[in-house]
């Protein structure tokens, strides 16, 4: 099996590019962690990297001139690595059009709400503060513009009457450390792909069921 060689771009904890690496420790998952490039030097997720002995880069954007010249490093180091596919976990810069046009429809996001909602930075307060009742995660093609792209998929989870912004973030959290690899997958497999704007899934079978929240206390199923 060839394995599709994804790149990770990090600032911090990594905990999704745990996910990635766990995923990839399965024989038969169809992509390998090439390469993690993180911008902040001892990011955590660095470690994480290290001891699962793949190679792993520090950018640190400070010491480049310009966005243009830290981008040019990155996608040096990526593409040296043989990525193919770049995902964006945790990654806080904003990228370049430039960046973004260079490895259009080979970069992905994963972003902690149901997408378009909720774009932006202290998405889970903002969630709670709206009173929506149910939230989620968004895997996504990364375009120019913040937390918009051609959706590839989400998974939803109740918000509950005494979350806070961290519950909430935690139960969201677990959600994203199973999409993520899904994700991933399905890209590999090329049962996701990219067409006109929008991205086509093979499904494996469309369910009828609907998460409800609240629910009618005795487990509603439709
Ligand atoms: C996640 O919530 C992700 O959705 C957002 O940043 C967070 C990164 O967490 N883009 P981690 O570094 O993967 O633990």
């Amino acid at each position: 099996m060839t394995r599709l060689n994804v790149g990770v771009l990090i600032s911090g904890r990594g905990s999704n590019l745990q996910a990635l690496i766990d995923s990839a420790a399965h024989f038969e998952y169809p992509a390998r962690v090439a390469l993690v490039v993180s911008n902040v030097p001892g990011a955590p997720g660095l470690a994480r990297a290290e001891a699962a002995g793949i190679a792993h880069r520090t950018v640190d954007h400070r010491a480049f001139a310009d966005r243009a010249a830290f981008e040019a490093e990155v996608t040096g180091a990526l593409e040296a690595a043989g990525v193919e596919l770049v995902c964006l976990a945790g990654f806080l810069r904003l990228l370049t059009d430039a960046f973004v046009a260079h490895w259009a429809g080979r970069i992905i996001n994963i972003h902690p709400s149901l997408l378009p909602a909720f774009k932006g930075l202290h998405v889970h307060q903002r969630v709670i503060e709206a009173g929506v009742r149910i939230s989620g995660c968004t895997v996504h093609f990364v375009v120019p513009e913040m937390d918009a792209g051609p959706i590839i998929a989400q998974a939803a989870v109740p918000v509950a009457m005494d979350d806070d912004a961290d519950s909430l973030a935690a139960r969201v959290l677990a959600a994203e450390h199973r999409l993520y690899p899904m994700a991933v997958r399905m890209l590999a497999e090329g049962r996701a792909r990219l067409v006109d704007g929008r991205v086509e899934i093979d499904e494996a079978g469309a369910s009828a069921s609907a998460l409800l929240n609240p629910t009618d206390g005795a487990g509603l199923l439709l």
